[in-house]
């Protein structure tokens, strides 16, 4: 069961909408007759105490609701098929390079931006990487806060970096990479940061104690490295239990 709870929530959306359709065929199969609206109905019912059951947050339930409705909706409506592969395109370009490493795209609060750079050395110069930056607002920040370090942030979804390739246009401090971050060495870095889930993060790990040179930093936005005990977790705002996990190399 908390394996269940610990895919990602776009996993365990599906698996609640899976869930509850083989449901509904149960019963239509036991012989339940009902009105096309209240299978649609009951599929919307199952699917939010589903997706409550498998931990999904307030604004996944509410899609879970609506999605069954959509669908009833759109079915059979003249919508030439090009749409749904424009949509298909949409979400490859903005979530697509979080797919096979199981990362969504979702973002750290201005508070977590504040604490992270009251973790930068003092050092000028310094070098820091966001291993899968989003749409750019924590290298944006760092960058205006210190103008004396470098801010390099590593992207794999290409529209994802290229809101943050023009988000950081005005930095002169900062580089938005286009790539994946396991193809990004971390040897020349001062602080490592990453916001991305628990699948990639043993590898992660394994990664940063390879490249990263003693003295340096890493910074796990929320995600723990089994086995691992970070040397200081800093609470920070945003959804339940995040958390800045830092540990000095
Ligand atoms: C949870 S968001 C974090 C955004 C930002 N770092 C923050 O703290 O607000 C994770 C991002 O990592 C990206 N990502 C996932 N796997 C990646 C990979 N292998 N290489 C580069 N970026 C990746 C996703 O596309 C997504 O934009």
């Amino acid at each position: 069961m908390s394996l269940l709870r610990r895919l990602p929530p776009i996993l365990r959306a599906l698996l609640a909408q899976a869930l509850a359709f083989a449901v509904l065929v149960a019963l239509a199969r036991l012989g339940l007759r009902l009105t096309p609206l209240v299978w649609v109905l009951l599929q919307a019912v199952l699917a939010v105490f589903l997706s409550r059951w498998l931990d999904l947050g307030p604004r996944w339930v509410l899609m879970q609701a609506a999605l069954p409705f959509l669908v009833r909706a759109l079915w059979g409506a003249p919508i030439p098929a090009w749409i749904y592969l424009l949509l298909f395109l949409g979400l490859v370009l903005v979530f697509g390079g979080g797919l096979l490493s199981r990362v969504p795209l979702y973002h750290a609060s201005g508070d977590a931006w504040e604490k992270l750079e009251a973790l930068l050395p003092d050092q000028p110069g310094l070098r820091f990487v966001d291993l899968g930056c989003g749409f750019g607002g924590p290298v944006a920040h760092l960058a205006k806060a210190r103008p004396d370090g470098v801010f390099v942030g590593v992207e794999a979804s290409p529209f994802t970096w290229l809101v943050a390739w023009l988000r950081c246009l005005p930095h002169r401090n900062v580089h938005i990479r286009m790539g994946s971050l396991w193809r990004t060495d971390l040897a020349g870095f001062d602080v490592a940061y990453a916001f991305l889930s628990p699948v990639p993060m043993p590898a992660l790990w394994a990664k940063v104690r390879r490249e990263m040179k003693p003295g340096s930093r890493f910074i796990s936005h929320s995600f723990e490295v089994p086995g691992e005990t970070p040397h200081r977790v800093i609470p920070v705002k945003g959804r339940e239990g995040a958390r800045l996990l830092v540990w000095d190399l």
